[in-house]
């Protein structure tokens, strides 16, 4: 029930949030995740930052609830991944990079080193924010790194998702586990007409490194 939305989105071809590049900000940081092995991208979507993190030599698991997204993933790539059921769930993987069909919050994993979460955060419930964090960091090994790319803005000028994180979001979510540190931030309105469209007068969108202990 929580997916339908998102697997209507996916049939109707509604995919705004897709990047056609890898992310700047995961660019721009993806230093900090050197040496870490195994990153897990929650509710990856059919992101290009999954190619990227393969590209630094990370073993990538991304989780995605809708079928249609991680198929579209390999698809578009004309691989045809290794198809199978793992855990109960469909796990799709060619080269390095795994997709687990899924619900995220009833996925089951092998531990993970690091987390690269973009679009991820921000699409749950605000309600829900507490039990994705708790998720996450079942999921991970300590010490371990996380990089949180997420949207702020006024919520009041327009509805998510994206739903608004702040740094102070992101401490109360994950502060008690480690440090916490917004790394750098950019001007996000310009390269996103659609926020304006829907109300936004000003987003940063600003990227949070993570360091559990
Ligand atoms: C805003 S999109 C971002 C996708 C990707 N991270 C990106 O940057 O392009 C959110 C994605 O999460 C998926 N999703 C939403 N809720 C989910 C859940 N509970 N479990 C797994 N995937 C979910 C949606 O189908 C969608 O592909």
């Amino acid at each position: 029930m929580r997916l339908d939305p998102w697997r209507e989105r996916w049939e109707a071809g509604q995919t705004g949030f897709h990047e056609a590049a890898p992310n700047a900000l995961l660019v721009a940081h993806a230093d900090a995740l050197v040496g870490q092995r195994r990153v897990l991208v929650p509710l990856c979507g059919k992101s290009n930052d999954l190619t990227y993190l393969r590209s630094r030599g990370h073993e990538v698991v991304g989780v995605e609830g809708v079928e249609m997204a991680a198929l579209a993933y390999f698809a578009e790539r004309g691989v045809l991944p290794k198809d199978e059921v793992r855990d109960g769930a469909r796990t799709l993987s060619h080269d390095g990079v795994t997709i687990v069909v899924a619900d995220y919050f009833d996925a089951t994993l092998e531990p993970c080193d690091a987390v690269y979460d973009r679009g991820a955060i921000v699409a749950v419930d605000p309600s829900l924010r507490g039990r994705y964090a708790e998720k996450t960091l079942s999921l991970l090994t300590r010490p371990a790194t996380l990089l949180v790319v997420g949207f702020s803005y006024d919520q009041t000028e327009m509805a998510g998702p994206p739903f608004s994180l702040s740094e102070g979001d992101v401490r109360a979510l994950f502060g008690a586990h480690g440090a916490v540190e917004k790394a750098s931030s950019r001007d996000a309105l310009a390269e996103n007409p659609r926020f304006r469209e829907r109300g936004a007068t000003a987003i940063e969108e600003a990227v949070f490194r993570v360091e559990l202990t």
